[in-house]
């Protein structure tokens, strides 16, 4: 992980979950981390369990992109140039046939597409200005294919890594780098929520230390865990029959 002139990286959903592991385990590396999130009381803690001046809290709502533009360049113009990014900020809401939700499905979109959307918007302009930079995306194994009740969460990671296919190439030709990670099950406020078994959930701890190690590298790709990766790419390769087979049973 030398490729980057100072370590500051902005983080988005560092109040909680996996944002808020990756920020302690990356100040631990000697990063000063500008910790975006709604929630005040979550940074102001995160602050408070690290180092003097190694968190910078910067509340926003990524889905609002003035507030975006403008956290940008209050970030900026705290820390200096941001040579990483890691856009994370994410949540889930079921939206089942029985209960299908323009609104639910709007909100979720807003926040897991448009909010990546909108910090891509302020970081790839200024990355391809300077000839460097790295971002970093978090979508899920989730948009691998459509899977009961997921229609809204799927379809907002699917698109997400869709985006990042199509972005890569482009802006490697200017030497940004783009990183996509696709965790499976992760312990945090986001999964505790959920009244069904998560097979091979890890940490957000352990899941911080892949993601981490995975920047360090070359990948495009930062998949885990290996054992869920491995049957989730499987259904991309399997024919519909199949597929509906196999989601028909996760209805019962
Ligand atoms: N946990 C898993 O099993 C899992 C698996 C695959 C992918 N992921 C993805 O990983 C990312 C992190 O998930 P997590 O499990 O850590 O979730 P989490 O525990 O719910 O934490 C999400 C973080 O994002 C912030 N956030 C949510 N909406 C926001 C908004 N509109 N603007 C700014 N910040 C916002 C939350 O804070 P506020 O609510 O205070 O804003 C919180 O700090 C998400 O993109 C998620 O889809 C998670």
């Amino acid at each position: 992980m030398n490729d980057y002139s100072e370590k500051r990286v902005w983080i988005t959903g560092a109040g909680k979950g996996i944002g808020r592991a990756l920020s302690k385990l990356m100040v631990k590396e000697g990063w000063v981390v500008a910790a975006t999130s709604r929630t005040k009381e979550d940074l102001l803690s995160l602050v408070n369990e690290c180092p003097l001046d190694t968190v910078i809290p910067f509340p926003l709502d990524v889905s609002n992109h003035k507030k975006t533009i403008s956290t940008v360049r209050a970030i900026e113009k705290k820390l200096g140039q941001i040579d990483l990014v890691i856009l994370n900020a994410g949540t889930h809401t079921p939206v089942p046939a029985t209960n299908f939700s323009v609104e639910k499905i709007r909100n979720l979109m807003e926040i897991n597409f448009m909010g990546v959307v909108h910090g891509l918007s302020e970081v790839i302009p200024k990355f391809i200005k300077q000839k460097r930079g790295h971002i970093v995306v978090v979508a899920s194994l989730a948009g691998y294919r459509g899977l009961p009740s997921a229609s809204a969460y799927g379809a907002s990671k699917a698109a997400i890594i869709n985006m990042c296919e199509a972005l890569r190439p482009e802006l490697l030709e200017h030497n940004v780098r783009l990183s996509l990670i696709n965790p499976g099950f992760v312990e945090t406020p986001l999964t505790d929520k959920n009244n069904f078994e998560m097979p091979f959930i890890i940490s957000a701890e352990e899941a911080a230390k892949r993601i981490l190690a995975g920047i360090g590298s070359k990948k495009f790709e930062i998949a885990f865990p290996k054992r869920l990766v491995f049957p989730m790419t499987l259904l991309k390769f399997l024919p519909d029959s199949l597929f509906f087979a196999f989601t028909k049973k996760m209805l019962k």
